[in-house]
């Protein structure tokens, strides 16, 4: 498809100190942005300045909250050149979403396509020092004025950028979680598994009640007996028992991480072994104290690989290992990032260059 181009008449200023980017703090001066409308599918696509959307007030995502997004990143290499990382695979991930929701599947191929495009003339934005990148935030939602409750027959998805730094303030130093008890994130059957928005607005306030008491992140556990590891909402969960990795099998109420599929493929390639299963936190915490689980770390595109130095519970506080940068997440943080910014060989197909 043909996808149409009108530039900005004025560039914005870019940050300045990249160590001080941050997450989602900055967007860059153009977005992708492409229609749905029954009958006639996806249509349109075409880059434009960033900036406001109008909205009618009725607009069916306001109310009824058909909203997903995905996210992925374009990383600078050291000779200067751009590169993402698996973009087909959250595409993809976007259309599963897509039909959950009863929202149409993604033209992927125009998206990809897109992206690309608006990449291009966004070059300058890719941030050059180490541990940055430009995410990427692919989003649909529906546009429909119809207070109905039913599938809408219009749709907008665009895509904005924004070049960032690490998403916990605290970068690779380990973050402190807090296992939530009493509210939960999804259940099976619901739509856990999907990038909705409702799933994150659903982790709000555990996530506020947890800053207040100086927690990076909320742990989820199962819908149902909430006695289950799930996720922490930004990242899956991984923990370490020496060389061997446990992370919770993917059971429909967890996001199936991109960046979760990558580490598990590589930590395999490095000689881990990798079990994919259902933890009880109640043997985490065991396991913690006997010193038998050696690591835990979260992994997701916007926190990458993130340890967990300590984990409360039930109001008891435990540090996990010696509480630091684990050996195991060190070395597939290396291995991970040094794919990603064109350091260490794709052996996996997962890079698309795009210069
Ligand atoms: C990501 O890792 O890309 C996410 O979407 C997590 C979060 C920032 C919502």
């Amino acid at each position: 498809m043909d996808i149409k181009v009108t530039l900005a008449n004025q560039l914005k200023t870019k940050p300045q100190d990249e160590s001080k980017l941050g997450f989602g703090n900055f967007f860059t001066d153009h977005m992708f942005l492409m229609d749905y409308v029954d009958g006639q599918g996806w249509i349109d696509p075409r880059i434009v300045p960033y900036g406001d959307f109008h909205l009618d007030p009725a607009a069916m995502v306001l109310h009824y909250g058909q909203a997903i997004f995905e996210g992925t990143k374009c990383y600078r290499r050291a000779d200067g050149g751009l590169q993402l990382f698996r973009p087909e695979a959250n595409f993809a991930r976007m259309t599963r979403s897509a039909q959950r929701l009863g929202m149409p599947a993604l033209d992927e191929q125009t998206a990809l396509e897109g992206l690309k495009k608006l990449i291009a003339i966004e070059k300058d934005w890719v941030p050059h020092q180490d541990g940055t990148s430009l995410y990427i935030r692919p989003t649909m939602i529906a546009l429909d004025a119809q207070l109905g409750v039913h599938a809408a027959h219009h749709y907008l998805f665009y895509i904005i950028l924004c070049p960032v730094g690490s998403y916990y303030k605290e970068g690779l130093k380990p973050v402190s979680i807090y296992v939530e008890d009493e509210y939960v994130r999804a259940v099976r059957g619901g739509v856990g598994f999907t990038k909705c928005a409702g799933n994150y607005a659903a982790s709000i306030l555990a996530g506020e009640m947890a800053a207040k008491k100086g927690f990076s992140q909320v742990l989820w556990l199962d819908g149902v007996e909430q006695r289950y590891v799930e996720e922490v909402g930004s990242m899956n969960m991984m923990f370490a028992y020496g060389n061997k990795i446990v992370t919770p099998a993917l059971n429909g109420s967890i996001l199936p991480g991109i960046t979760r599929d990558s580490i598990i493929k590589v930590a395999r390639q490095l000689g881990y072994e990798v079990e994919e299963t259902r933890l009880a936190i109640e043997d985490i915490f065991a396991d913690a104290k006997s010193g038998k689980l050696t690591e835990a770390f979260g992994t997701g595109t916007a926190a990458v690989i993130s340890p967990v130095g300590t984990l409360c519970w039930k109001d008891e506080t435990i540090t996990i290992g010696d509480g630091g940068i684990g050996p195991v997440a060190g070395k597939l943080y290396a291995t991970l990032t040094g794919i990603q910014c064109g350091r260490l060989e794709d052996e996996n197909g997962w890079i698309t260059k795009l210069d």
